[in-house]
């Protein structure tokens, strides 16, 4: 018998399904998952700019950050401390996700602030804890420098704008896709799964995973709350959906995040909480499906998570 949460597991399940049910449109519960794209149509001259724009610590207010260190490619493009430190060693107040995939994604930001990835790019570049820069400084710098001169005169034929350069390094996001992950292949049936990662694959559906981790990202398609049956702390310093809409019921809600690649992206959660990918799983069905998980449970879905480890990016394999 499964350990719930609450002495009243009848009413809890009842309140789980109705939660559930009123927070998903009827498509997201039966949305299977879809592989990734083996291929993505990007400006290949723009996206190699944007990758050196990606790396350049230059463009940061004392010329230490770049998107890299917080976003690293040795992470599954995501930072493995719990917050990101920024300019100046300011320490922000959220985990980095991964940029891995993020095209994919229906909005950015963990509380889907931004519509789109160069949207999203003018958000660190401003932000005083992130790199804490004014489009005009930017502008000059790039200018200055032969490479970027010339680059930016050669796809755009202007000098260097702070506008293109947003564009360049959304361009270089969009060639950061991730195909052939295990589990592509076998949906693509061209591989089966262990009969652990099957398991774990089934339990993944039956304990209502996919409601919220479905689709091309397996999440990223969606704004949930986490703490939907048992509530999660909630930090009045971290920018959730509610300071988006300012609707209360969007307290402690943000968009729910790709699972693909998720075994590189330690830690996990908008506030770096979870150190592991274990007690990701353990609060994630305390919180949002009101039950602890067993011990086997916790093996198998971990089993099945690490068929989302994909390729690494082309674009980062070609020099
Ligand atoms: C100081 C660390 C830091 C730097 C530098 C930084 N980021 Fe981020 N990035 C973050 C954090 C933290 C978040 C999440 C913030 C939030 O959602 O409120 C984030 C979010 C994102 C997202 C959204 C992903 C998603 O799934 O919502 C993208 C894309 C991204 N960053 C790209 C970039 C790019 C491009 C640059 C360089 C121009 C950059 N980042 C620089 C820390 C950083
Ligand atoms: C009601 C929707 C919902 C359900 C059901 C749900 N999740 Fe989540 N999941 C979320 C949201 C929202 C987040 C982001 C929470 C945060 O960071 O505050 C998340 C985060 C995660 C993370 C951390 C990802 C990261 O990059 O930080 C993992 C791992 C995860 N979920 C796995 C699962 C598993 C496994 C299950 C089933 C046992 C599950 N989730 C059920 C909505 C859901």
């Amino acid at each position: 018998m499964r350990h719930s949460v609450t002495k009243n597991w009848k009413k809890i399940g009842l309140s789980i399904l109705v939660a559930l049910a009123a927070a998903m449109p009827v498509a997201a519960m039966e949305a299977p998952i879809v592989p990734i794209p083996l291929h993505v149509d990007y400006d290949k001259k723009k996206a190699e700019l944007g990758k050196v724009l990606f790396m350049d610590p230059q463009i940061s207010a004392d010329k230490t950050v770049s998107c890299h260190s917080c976003h690293s490619f040795d992470h599954g493009g995501a930072d493995p401390r719990p917050v990101s430190i920024g300019v100046h060693g300011a320490k922000g107040n959220a985990n980095a996700p991964t940029v891995y995939n993020a095209y994919f994604n229906f909005r950015q930001f963990w509380n889907g602030r931004a519509k789109d990835l160069k949207d999203q790019a003018n958000g660190p570049l401003h932000n005083p804890v992130e790199m804490d820069m004014v489009p005009k400084e930017i502008e000059a710098y790039l200018d200055k420098n032969p490479y970027y001169h010339e680059a930016f005169r050669e796809i755009y034929g202007t000098n260097p704008t702070y506008d293109d350069m947003l564009d360049a390094i959304a361009e270089f996001e969009k060639a950061l896709f991730t195909p052939n992950c295990k589990f592509d292949y076998y949906l693509r049936g061209q591989t089966e799964l262990t009969p652990l990662e099957a398991r774990g694959y089934r339990l993944f559906k039956t304990l209502g995973c996919i409601t919220c981790h479905n689709g091309v990202n397996i999440g990223g398609n969606s704004f949930q709350k986490f703490g939907l049956i048992v509530p999660y702390r909630w930090k009045p310093s971290f920018p959730d959906r509610y300071d988006v809409t300012h609707n209360p019921d969007d307290r402690n809600v943000y968009k729910v995040p790709t699972l693909r690649n998720i075994a590189l992206t330690a830690p996990y959660f908008h506030d770096g909480s979870a150190l592991t990918l274990t007690d990701a799983l353990k609060m994630m069905a305390y919180h949002n499906l009101g039950f602890e998980l067993e011990e086997d449970e916790i093996v198998v879905i971990e089993a099945f998570l690490k068929t989302l480890t994909g390729e690494t990016p082309a674009i980062l394999r070609q020099d």
